[in-house]
């Protein structure tokens, strides 16, 4: 499949190197071109499918710099977050009652976007086994159809059907955001990117306990 990234960074590379290797072609956009870099227009115009891969303030930007009749009816994988680098402090610019997932739908309906990922650290995206146990990854997007393709391209990734947990619709978003808080915290405290969230069923109680 003909997959456009948009983005240079971390997440951006090691998605590409990962799909690449699998077989798909993948190319990344920036917001100039260079001798080995695209445009982000111009990762949209190759892409059937897209992956918004920008530091969260840039992403409505990023997806804004392609043609409208570039990105009609194609799936976006969400995996960015909504994180005030400048501010220094531990805070994301949308939350609560909305997130970067939704705004992203909002100012392109015309896209298909489902949110997932964005609750890992690159390496964990494309080696799930690096983290034992049947940890869990999250999505949220309107679209049925386009959340069974984001999860074929995960299985591709290595997650197992087991580890997705689907949350609904792109509302669903704003809880897999306002999770980072806790990772950012969690990843100071273990000392390490590199972990995950499991999520285990209990017994539901019975009447009156
Ligand atoms: N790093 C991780 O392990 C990780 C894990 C989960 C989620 N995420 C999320 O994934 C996204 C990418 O993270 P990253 O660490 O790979 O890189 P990043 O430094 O957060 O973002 C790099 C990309 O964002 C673009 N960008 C930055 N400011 C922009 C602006 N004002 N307008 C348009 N584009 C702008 C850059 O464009 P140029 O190419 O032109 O420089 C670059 O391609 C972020 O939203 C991050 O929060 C990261």
């Amino acid at each position: 499949m003909r997959i456009g990234i948009l983005g240079t960074g971390t997440v951006a590379r090691t998605l590409g190197d990962a799909l690449g290797g699998a077989g798909h072609d993948v190319v990344l956009g920036s917001r100039t071109a260079g001798e080995d870099k695209i445009t982000f227009a111009e990762a949209v115009a190759h892409g059937e499918l897209l992956v918004n891969a920008t530091a969260g303030a840039g992403s409505v930007d990023a997806i804004g710099a392609s043609a409208r009749a570039d990105r009609e009816g194609k799936v976006l994988l969400d995996v960015s977050n909504p994180l005030d680098f400048p501010s220094g402090e531990l805070r994301l610019t949308v939350s609560n009652d909305d997130s970067l997932g939704e705004v992203i739908q909002r100012a392109f309906p015309e896209l298909r976007v489902v949110k997932s990922l964005n609750t890992v650290t690159a390496s964990v995206m494309v080696d799930p086994g690096s983290v034992p146990g049947d940890h869990v990854l999250f999505l949220a997007g309107a679209d049925p159809t386009a959340k069974a393709v984001v999860r074929d391209l995960l299985g591709e990734l290595g997650w197992r059907d087991v580890q997705l947990i689907d949350l609904g619709g792109i509302a669903g978003a704003r809880g897999m955001e306002m999770y980072l808080p806790l990772w950012l915290t969690l990843m100071q405290t273990l000392g390490t990117p590199v972990f995950n969230v499991t999520v285990e069923r209990g017994r539901t109680p019975e009447a009156g306990q």
